[in-house]
């Protein structure tokens, strides 16, 4: 496994100081000063990835990598806008949420999509989103409560989010039956989804492979209401394991149920 470092922005000063040490705390890899050096030259003398702690945000650098990975809302800025206009969302649709309800996210990633289910569910429902990749659920988790949106409703939806890192499967085992209204599941598929650029960041950090049988079936016992899935329109997951896919024109991915 690659080595991964802790470090502050190039100018560093007491937030970034406290926020690497707190990246420290919760992840657990060492910290380096910044020493007025580059982050490629860090990386390259150090045979690392780095995480870097700015003032507004951590920024994760791979290798591997030509961007950075940092938390943002990606679109759902505007899917929640849309929804505050009246207009609907695909995945409020598809897991027929209502003020209330519960989401149980099993791949976080962003929390782009928990962040619309989170709006919709509103101040009475429970979002909870499960990522097990370590980096992503802390980038994710700070972002969610740390970033600043520019509309109240956005901020809300976000901070209403609560984070677990664990891998979903494992965590699914220890819920019981029935506990979560809508079971929702967006792995890394084979197929490449190339309809937001800002995604590729996470496709490079975040944990691939497809679902199991467990995984799937754990889902249907802890749902209430549906397992709701989303993969590429051409993947064998719908047929695989008994989702209704619903063809959705002129977009690449498609969402899939099954309902209880
Ligand atoms: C396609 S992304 C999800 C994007 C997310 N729906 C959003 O709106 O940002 C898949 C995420 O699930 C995570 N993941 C993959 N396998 C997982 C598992 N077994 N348990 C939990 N998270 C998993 C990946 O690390 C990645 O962050």
């Amino acid at each position: 496994m690659k080595r991964i470092l802790i470090t502050t922005a190039g100018r560093p000063d007491e937030v970034t100081e406290t926020r690497a040490l707190a990246a420290q705390q919760a992840l657990g890899y060492e910290r380096i000063a910044r020493n007025k050096r580059s982050v490629k030259n860090l990386m390259v003398t150090n045979s690392c990835d780095l995480l870097v702690a700015g003032k507004e945000r951590y920024e994760l650098y791979r290798q591997t990598m030509s961007e950075p990975f940092f938390f943002h809302p990606d679109t759902a800025a505007f899917r929640l806008k849309r929804l505050l206009k009246g207009e609907t969302d695909p995945l409020v649709e598809m897991c027929q949420l209502e003020p209330g309800n519960s989401f149980l996210d099993c791949t976080l990633g962003l929390a782009t999509d928990s962040i619309v289910a989170s709006f919709a569910v509103g101040a009475t429902g429970k979002v909870k989103g499960i990522e097990a990749d370590p980096d992503v659920a802390f980038i994710t988790a700070t972002g969610l409560t740390q970033f600043q949106p520019k509309f109240q409703e956005l901020k809300d939806a976000m901070q209403r989010i609560s984070v677990v890192h664990e891998s979903a499967p494992t965590f699914l085992t220890g819920l019981s039956d029935d506990t979560w209204d809508v079971v929702y599941l967006d792995p890394m598929f084979s197929q490449t989804i190339s309809e937001s650029s800002s995604f590729a960041p996470l496709r490079q950090v975040g944990v691939h492979g497809g679902l199991t049988e467990e995984w799937v079936s754990e889902a249907r016992r802890v749902a209430r209401k549906r397992v709701v899935v989303k993969a590429h329109f051409n993947d064998p997951v719908f047929e695989q394991f008994g989702f209704t896919q619903i063809i959705r024109p002129n977009t690449k991915f498609h969402f899939g149920f099954i309902e209880k």
